[in-house]
């Protein structure tokens, strides 16, 4: 994967990855980790052919379940004995001088590792385990030649174990073109792959004799084994990311199958995620009849996924999901559409996702009940309600005035996206009422709130990054994001600054824009 790539794992796998890797951690304590800032940052980095740095930010260090310091200490102290030495270090990224580093590494969450090789001119995401064990021996690795040789069945067997990806090139002789491509091709890929090269392929799993050159990629899945013959950097580096996608994705509990989870969301395809019981009766049914629809879909902009509904709660959150649905599959677009089926059969699986690639399944939208009673001074607005409430007025109708003939819409709406966990939220909930009250008279003016987890936003005109957010529709029409204060005083003399109401509207002598309104 490429430094650019962009990530689009969800916020729900990165939680579930991380509680099962959080399950795996004894407390030590040692201090073998450099500590680095912005003043000799660059000096350990110019000075280390080989560092780790590990961007932190100290706050997910108490309470949260962000606890990987015991191990990487653990695994510095080995490390820095090892021939050469390795390093690691560690940068507070939230300090304000050490952000324009973390920028230039492209850090985006905390923590971060990142390898930095040959003076940083090669950085790669640390991929590796999180256990200290585990650390050693995936960076001593690193260190050392990007493919290992492997000399009998012994070697071959001790590298490619039955559930990772392993890429192992066969040559007659360890020189020419196609040998020197494929090590600059393992080089570029060794932070996520492993390699290894051979003169004989009779040492490797399931071995038969082939002449080299060739690269033999293995994986836990699908054919198990796939050979390749071009032998440009480009075409090595893009058969290997493509060979090592399985056809249907498992998502469970096991950590071995998550890196393949990320490459999952990472893809650019629609995601069609059938979700299921694996304890049920049924799931072998289910699993087969997918693999078959994958199949039949290869190349067609659609990756699949099977998971575990004991894995999938934060998925089921995420999309508002019932476990009264399951099975169920639902695919979600890169721009945000999705489309759900409930209560799937393993036969039903294939039409639906014709059916979909067709355009004939209608979208889904998260959405909590239209409430059945909504007077309170805020109102409350929901997915289902959404486009309707932004477009009305108080009543839930359209409202016009006509004042000189000048027919406006004018409905003043300041809408809060919030989240129910959200402390801000919670301390901003009186004052919206305050402030709705003040209004109360004024039936132009309405504040409402939708719980943003629990709804669907339309994409586009709302940018919802944190909660709570302040959207406000002026009496013209305009959507602006509200960014100042949120007290009392503020929002209610931006209400009445920036909605200017009809009576003003008017005096202001009538713009174009209410002119052509006029005429519609
Ligand atoms: C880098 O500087 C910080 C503070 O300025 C210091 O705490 C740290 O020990 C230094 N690291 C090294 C490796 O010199
Ligand atoms: C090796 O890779 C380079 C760069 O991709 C390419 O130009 C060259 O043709 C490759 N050699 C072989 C034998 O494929
Ligand atoms: C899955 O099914 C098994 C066996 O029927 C049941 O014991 C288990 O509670 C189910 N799991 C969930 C998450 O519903
Ligand atoms: C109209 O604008 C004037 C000043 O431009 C302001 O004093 C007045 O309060 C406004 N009327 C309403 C109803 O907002």
């Amino acid at each position: 994967m490429t430094k650019s790539s962009r990530v689009r794992v969800p916020i729900w796998f990165v939680f579930f990855a991380f509680s099962v890797f959080v399950s795996s951690f004894n407390a030590v304590s040692a201090e073998s980790v450099l500590t680095l800032d912005h003043s000799n940052f660059t000096d350990a980095v110019a000075k280390h052919s080989f560092i780790v740095v590990e961007f932190y930010a100290p706050w997910y260090r108490v309470g949260t379940v962000r606890v990987l310091p015991p191990e990487y200490e653990k695994a510095a102290s080995e490390l820095v004995n090892n021939d050469p030495p390795i390093i690691l270090a560690k940068v507070d990224a939230n300090e304000e001088a050490n952000k324009g580093i973390a920028g230039e590494f492209n850090v985006r969450g905390y923590p971060t590792l990142k390898i930095i090789r040959n003076g940083g001119k090669d950085v790669q995401d640390y991929k590796g385990p999180r256990d200290a064990d585990g650390i050693v021996s995936h960076l001593k690795k690193q260190v050392g030649p990007a493919s290992a040789e492997i000399t009998s069945a012994e070697d071959a067997s001790n590298l490619i174990s039955g559930n990772k990806i392993y890429i192992v090139g066969v040559f007659p002789d360890f020189s020419g073109e196609e040998y020197q491509n494929f090590t600059d091709a393992a080089e570029k890929m060794r932070a996520d792959y492993d390699f290894a090269h051979t003169k004989d392929s009779k040492f490797l799993p399931r071995g038969d004799a082939v002449n080299g050159p060739i690269v033999r990629l293995f994986k836990p899945f699908d054919e198990l084994s796939v050979d390749f013959q071009d032998f440009h950097v480009d075409a090595l580096v893009k058969f290997v990311e493509e060979a090592s996608v399985p056809t249907v994705t498992v998502f469970n509990k096991d950590p071995n199958n998550h890196p393949f989870v990320i490459k999952f969301f990472n893809s650019p395809n629609a995601k069609a995620m059938l979700f299921l019981n694996f304890s049920d009766e049924a799931a072998d049914a289910f699993k087969s009849k997918l693999q078959e629809v994958a199949e039949s879909f290869k190349g067609k902009g659609i990756s699949f996924l099977i998971g575990d509904l004991e894995a999938s709660q934060g998925a089921f959150q995420y999309f508002g999901l019932k476990e009264e649905q399951v099975p169920l599959i639902v695919i979600q677009e890169n721009d945000g559409g999705k489309y759900l089926k409930p209560n799937v059969a393993p036969d039903t699986i294939a039409s639906w996702v014709k059916d979909y690639k067709d355009g004939k399944v209608n979208p889904y939208r998260k959405s909590e009940p239209i409430p059945e009673v909504n007077n309170e001074p805020v109102k409350v607005v929901v997915a289902d309600t959404f486009q309707e409430f932004v477009n009305s007025g108080k009543n839930g109708m359209r409202t016009f005035h006509a004042y000189n003939s000048v027919i406006t819409i004018c409905n003043i709406i300041l809408l809060e996206f919030y989240a129910p966990w959200c402390g801000h939220c919670q301390k901003l909930a009186p004052i919206l009422e305050e402030v709705a009250i003040s209004f109360q008279g004024d039936e132009n003016v309405v504040i409402a709130k939708i719980d943003a987890t629990a709804n669907d936003i339309p994409s586009g005109v709302f940018d919802v990054k944190g909660y709570p957010t302040l959207y406000f529709k002026s009496a013209d029409g305009n959507i602006v994001q509200y960014e100042g204060d949120r007290t009392k005083e503020d929002l209610i003399q931006f209400i009445q600054k920036s909605g200017k109401t009809e009576e003003n509207k008017t005096e202001e002598s009538k713009t174009d824009e209410t002119l052509v309104k006029d005429e519609l």
